[in-house]
């Protein structure tokens, strides 16, 4: 069948370079791509939110099947719009994409059917909440409800920053709509761990672990970025499998119980304290960058896998992932997250040998690869030892090379203790 996969990034390469090994896959498009999904897919000029002209396109050309990268489309609901046209697609509806895209109703899911997360209040106004980080214990982490592209939560250690996102939040409309409402909630000091499921509404079957790096220097130091780097799969998870997956079915019996049939990619962002996961959040779709180090050790039919969600017949399915373990370095352009040069001719990318690259903000002209944004690759090494896994993704990252380019350098490190 003809594929459609919406969205531009390193994720959606790794999607696309999965997909293009199913022997029920024929020709892949990409809305819109980058220069890297143009060596496995068809490129097209439309926005992922321009849901009229996606269906316009997938009837021009006889696509099947539409597989949607990133949360914004889902959360507008464009699985819905193409149900209506006939068309099939993988991610969760509108009612249940919710799940990501307001974090109270994910807070409260979570309290209802006692899945373990942080302590929290909800607040609707500025006064309210102003009174509550009056006298709360600190630091306390306060998070816009909507969609804010990551930059949405602040852990506050003191009153003053509290202060300046609640009015970035309710007064500056910083997060438009986003921030009408926001989540206070306690803070959980642990270690984080992306647990994504294949889910098809009723049953589901768990991908490798894994672990994103969301601070942008080495050491988890400087702000926040869209993730650094990856990988999986992550040890940290071996001791605590069982929770994580009794959370994840906790998860699905509380949304059939609310009437919400989620299919799609279920992602529970979980932080481990002293060996007892909690719920941070949900997304309703693949992580950006962990998608880059799970999909390369995918050994089942991805596209098949797929249907089987949208189609509700997950049941009893056995996946099968690669015994090895995968480590993904990104490379950043000169003042990212800050700001981002673009335009600078991107060198090396012949040289890597067998680590894989997976572009997120890059395009081509004139034969040649330029830079597009702040996160430009994803380097990715695989190896059956998690060592030498690390050590050959930095080997591939040092024949790259593009002006301004900068990359962490502690890249699964913090995996190195559980070996
Ligand atoms: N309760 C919490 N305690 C400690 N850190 C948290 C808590 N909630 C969120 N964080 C941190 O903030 C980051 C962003 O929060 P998250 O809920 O994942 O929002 P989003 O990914 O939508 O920005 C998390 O990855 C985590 O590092
Ligand atoms: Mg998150």
């Amino acid at each position: 069948m003809n594929v459609l996969v919406i969205g531009n990034g390193a994720r959606e390469h790794a999607i696309i370079y999965k997909l293009a090994q199913s022997s029920l896959c024929e020709k892949i498009y990409c809305a819109k791509g980058n220069a890297g999904t143009l060596k496995l897919a068809t490129n097209v000029d439309i926005s992922p939110l321009d849901f009229e002209a996606i269906v316009e396109f997938c009837k021009q050309n006889s696509i099947e099947f539409v597989v949607v990268g990133p949360e914004e489309p889902l959360a507008n609901g464009i699985v819905d719009y193409l149900n209506d046209f006939g068309i099939s697609a993988f991610g969760p509806t509108k009612k249940a994409a919710m799940l990501e895209s307001s974090k109270s109703f994910c807070k409260n899911l979570c309290k209802k059917y006692a899945i373990p997360t942080a302590a929290y209040e909800v607040f609707d106004n500025f006064d309210k909440a102003f009174e509550y980080i009056k006298d709360a214990k600190y630091p306390l982490v306060i998070k816009a409800d909507g969609l804010a592209a990551g930059k949405g939560v602040v852990i506050a250690h003191e009153g003053k920053e509290a202060l300046m996102h609640l009015q970035d939040c309710f007064n500056n409309k910083k997060f438009g709509q986003a921030g009408n409402r926001v989540v206070i909630e306690e803070f959980l000091e642990g270690e984080e761990l992306s647990y994504m499921v294949f889910c098809d509404g009723e049953n589901f079957v768990p991908m490798l672990a894994s672990q994103d790096h969301k601070r942008v220097f080495d050491g988890d130091l400087g702000p926040n970025t869209g993730g650094m780097g990856a990988y999986a799969k992550a040890p940290i998870v071996n001791e605590i499998e069982d929770d994580c997956k009794r959370i994840i079915k906790q998860t699905i019996y509380a949304l059939e119980s609310e009437g919400i049939d989620y299919r799609g990619v279920l992602y529970a962002g979980l932080m481990v304290v002293d060996k007892k996961p909690y719920v941070l959040e949900y997304n309703c779709r693949f992580g950006d960058p962990e998608t880059q180090v799970v999909l390369p050790l995918l050994k089942s039919d991805l596209l098949d896998i797929m249907i089987k969600c949208t189609n509700s017949n997950l049941n009893d399915y056995k996946i099968a992932f690669e015994n090895r373990f995968a480590v993904s370095v990104v490379l950043a352009s000169k003042g990212y997250p800050v700001s981002s040069e673009k335009d600078k001719p991107i060198f090396g990318l012949d040289d890597v040998g067998d680590a894989l690259v997976f572009h997120a903000g890059t395009y081509k002209k004139d034969g040649k690869i330029f830079t597009n944004g702040g996160r430009v690759l994803n380097i990715v090494a695989l190896d059956a030892d998690f060592r030498k896994a690390i050590k050959k993704a930095y080997e591939a990252v040092g024949k790259v090379n593009f002006d301004g380019m900068h990359f962490r350098r502690d890249i699964g490190k913090k995996a190195l203790k559980y070996l």
